[in-house]
């Protein structure tokens, strides 16, 4: 489009005139003042003064700078090292369901390893009719599949137990991220090798040095797991995996083995090295719950939250959150303004995937009074999120993982948002 130095001064003219007839127009709008037409419509601003970055300024774009503030971010005291460590995806500050791969939270029990390519091997070997040791580019040459899928740390939430304790649901429920991942179903490979009758478990091995082993039952490998390498449209990052990572679609991230190095075959389950007894859920009669791997029905709010307090005062608010389950589609999510008293459904915004995020937004009006804010999801099965005390009664209080049980966020008169439990 031209736009001739003469033409913007007649655009300004148009501006200044509409801007004036319009004034009032938006409700509530910061352009309607007394004080006269808002410089920001009316005035021709520096970026339209001069050209902008040329095509070739960022080969591959960052976000802007004016969103630094959405980022991962770990809590210092929750690990003793940052190698063997977690971070937090900024949950409350993303839309929609997918999560940039940029700002999804890390789980690496021996840090993030640079393995290229061209170095890369995957072996399949034990109870298969031909041990077989895939290239990258020999995986390239199998049939692919898309599938979206979260990936849920089984230790989110796992610092709520006892009671409400960090602020901001990035670090309460931000152990989560959901990508549209491509890649080659694991059934394909295991057939590729022919698993012998005897053979019941897949064990998982990671070329890091922690090496993350895990077994998985046959039947799952046979049925939804990937051996992906592209996430959201490109190559894994290096944090994710890269070039290959296994996506167990509804069960728990210890499970996604990242940089893929081994499948073993085998007649029982492989336990791993020191990982063994860590993923267990401890009951409170002192025996452990095994091997529960699907991540049951959960959901939370992510705006208003505590990093998003209320900041335009009462009239129209959007409550904007995240559903998800491992045991299948969402179909419901209920809301409540008053710490469960009262409940509402929810809009389920775009598509309700399986295994999935699920956005869900409610739009309501204000009125500047306290509120109880609360989410509950719903799925297929018909399985409802529990409350926290519902969750306490049967598991008691000496779990990590697994914690399912609904947030609540109370909204004070001046916006501000914390994180509480109510009786
Ligand atoms: N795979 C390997 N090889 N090494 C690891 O430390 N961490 C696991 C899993 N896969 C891990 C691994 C854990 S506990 C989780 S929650 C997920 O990776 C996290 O995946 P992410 O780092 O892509 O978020
Ligand atoms: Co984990």
């Amino acid at each position: 489009m031209s736009d001739e130095p003469i033409a913007r001064t007649s655009r300004r003219d148009f501006l200044r005139s509409t801007a004036l007839a319009g004034a009032g127009l938006v409700a509530g709008s910061a352009t309607a003042g007394a004080s006269g037409p808002d410089p920001k419509i009316v005035e021709v601003q520096d970026w339209a003064s001069s050209f902008g970055d040329p095509v070739d300024a960022t080969p591959y774009g960052m976000p802007i700078r004016f969103e630094s503030h959405v980022v991962r971010r770990n809590v210092e005291w929750l690990t003793e090292s940052p190698v063997s460590s977690i971070n937090f995806t900024p949950i409350h500050a993303l839309e929609g369901t997918i999560t940039p791969q940029g700002c999804a939270f890390e789980r690496h029990h021996s840090g993030a390893i640079e393995l290229s390519k061209a170095d890369y091997r995957l072996m399949i070997n034990g109870l298969v009719d031909t041990p077989l040791v895939f290239t990258f580019e020999d995986l390239l040459r199998f049939p692919r599949s898309v599938t979206t899928a979260f990936c849920e740390c089984a230790a989110n939430g796992g610092m709520e137990w006892a009671g409400a304790q960090l602020e901001g649901c990035q670090y309460t429920q931000g152990m989560i991220h959901n990508m549209e991942y491509t890649g080659v179903p694991l059934r394909l490979l295991l057939e590729e090798a022919g698993v012998k009758p005897e053979g019941k478990w897949v064990y998982a091995e990671g070329a890091d040095a922690s090496s993350n082993g895990r077994s998985l039952p046959l039947d799952k490998a046979l049925d939804d797991v990937m051996v992906a390498f592209f996430a959201n449209g490109e190559a894994l990052r290096k944090e994710h995996g890269y070039p290959v990572r296994l996506v167990v679609p509804g069960w728990e991230g210890n499970m996604w083995v990242k940089w893929l190095r081994r499948l073993g075959v085998y007649d029982q389950a492989v336990e791993s090295r020191e990982e063994t007894s860590k993923y267990t859920d401890l009951m409170p009669d002192g025996r452990a719950r095994k091997w529960t791997w699907v991540m049951d029905a959960k959901s939370v709010i992510t705006s208003p939250s505590p990093q998003v307090p209320i900041r335009h005062g009462k009239g129209p608010l959007v409550i904007s959150g995240l559903a998800w389950s491992g045991n299948g589609r969402i179909t419901r999510v209920d809301v409540s303004l008053d710490g469960g008293v009262n409940w509402q459904s929810a809009r389920l915004s775009g598509l309700a995937l399986p295994k999935a995020l699920t956005r869900f937004h409610l739009d309501i009006d204000w009125n500047g009074e306290e509120l109880l804010l609360q989410s509950r999801a719903v799925d297929e099965t018909g399985y409802v999120q529990p409350t926290k005390d519902q969750l306490r009664e049967i598991r008691g209080l000496n779990n990590v993982y697994h914690n399912n049980g609904i947030q609540t966020w109370w909204v004070k008169a001046d916006g501000e948002v914390e994180n509480v439990e109510v009786a």
